[in-house]
């Protein structure tokens, strides 16, 4: 053994670790070497003796449930101001489109974003994510498109790639979204907005993002204005997403299809043409429970996956349709609201997610993943969809138990 090899961390005492390959393990054990997962298997047996001979510090899980972090694939967690009162309005029968239009909606935060000091931003926005990683997702997904400027949107670009550094918060996927909405005081049209946007995204890549998404629905871009972006996004080395099909059948879906995008968002529109597209395109289709609660409809979920869509799950948390900062609750819904099973919506939460972004190195417990795993305060996996916001008792992000405000 060479000096320069560290000492392991024994996770021992898993009463049942969720490896996303193949079947649950029960007493297992997981040794990591740094950021990496170097050995998995029964806790009577134990790492090889060279391993074991390295082994520094162990942990006793007391028999609890283990799985991957999770993995939220959709957020706009930067954003300033609220709009509570809006979300009040559309219990009483409003819809989204029609509060956007009497300047609700995206617009309204983007007014508030622009007149919020970037400092403030900053902390706040970190000060949410903290939220996520305390709460078991170790991966977020984050979206620039609360200011629909250039000088706004890169800062907002350079300003989560700043946060992506940060131990103590989640690892973070980072997208630009300036075409999230045509903002109120752009001079020209919605073509000469999306002209614009497109050539803001060779910028943003350079300021740290991973890639670009458009609001491809209904009132906001259309598919010819989201296919010009996004193939902008392209060729600045961005990965694509797009907001499809939420608001209406809009043809989001098939646009991701057609242009090989990672992920194609939301789909509370579409239909067996849709999924047959997005599965022989390999796009991940990621679901948004909570959102399609307040939508009223939901995403058909199963059909999907029977058609050999990957699934995937978020948040959405925004400040217009979910205030939700964590994983948990999104598992669990997807099983009481989209059909899922336990099994296939923790997947979708680990593996589908990791794959929504691209992000190989995660998504499973297996030697060589990263090692971004939960102990929850539970014995059992069925405990997501009873809990309805289950815990974590001690969160691993890139190998290191993360400190602060116990879970
Ligand atoms: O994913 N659909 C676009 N973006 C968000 C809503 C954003 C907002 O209302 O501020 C979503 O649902
Ligand atoms: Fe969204």
């Amino acid at each position: 053994m060479s000096a320069e090899q560290g000492h392991l961390r024994l996770l021992d005492g898993i009463g049942r670790l969720i490896t996303g390959v193949g079947p649950p393990l029960r007493d297992a054990a997981v040794a990591l070497d740094g950021q990496r997962i170097a050995w998995v298997g029964p806790a009577r047996q134990g790492p090889p003796p060279e391993l074991a001979a390295r082994v520094g510090e162990r942990e006793e899980l007391g028999g609890a449930l283990v799985t991957a972090g999770l993995v939220d694939a959709h957020t706009h967690p930067l954003y300033a101001g609220d709009r509570h009162a809006e979300i009040a309005l559309r219990s009483t029968g409003a819809t989204y489109t029609e509060i956007a239009a009497a300047g609700g909606g995206i617009g309204a935060s983007v007014l508030a974003t622009r007149a919020h000091p970037h400092d403030r931003l900053e902390r706040e926005t970190a000060a949410r994510l903290r939220c996520w990683l305390v709460g078991g997702a170790t991966t977020v997904e984050v979206k620039t498109g609360y200011h629909l400027d250039v000088e706004g949107e890169l800062a907002d670009v350079a300003l989560l790639s700043r946060l992506r550094g940060r131990s103590e918060l989640p690892d973070l996927a980072v997208t630009f979204l300036a075409a999230h909405a045509v903002p109120a005081d752009h001079p020209g049209d919605a073509d000469q907005y999306v002209e614009a946007a497109a050539s803001w995204c060779a910028p943003a890549a350079d300021a740290g993002a991973d890639g670009v998404d458009v609001f491809c629905d209904q009132g906001y871009f259309t598919v010819e204005q989201a296919r010009r972006i996004l193939l902008a996004g392209r060729a600045a080395g961005l990965d694509l997403r797009i907001h499809a099909d939420e608001l209406a059948h809009s043809g989001g879906a098939l646009l991701a299809a057609e242009l090989g995008a990672r992920s194609a968002d939301h789909l509370l529109h579409v239909d067996e043409r849709d999924a047959a597209a997005l599965a022989a395109a390999g796009v991940v289709a990621t679901l948004a429970p909570v959102t399609a609660l307040g939508m009223g409809r939901m995403p058909p979920a199963r059909m999907l996956r029977d058609s050999g869509v990957r699934l995937a799950l978020a948040s959405d948390h925004n400040p217009g349709t979910s205030g939700v900062m964590g994983m948990s609750l999104v598992v669990a819904l997807a099983v009481s609201a989209l059909g899922l099973s336990v099994d296939q919506a923790l997947e979708a939460a680990t593996r589908g997610g990791a794959a929504a972004l691209g992000l190989d190195d995660r998504g499973t417990v297996e030697v060589g993943r990263r090692a971004d795993l939960v102990a929850w305060d539970a014995e059992h996996e069925g405990a997501f969809a009873w809990a309805y916001g289950l815990q974590p008792r001690r969160v691993w992000r890139a190998g290191v138990p993360i400190e602060g405000p116990s879970p």
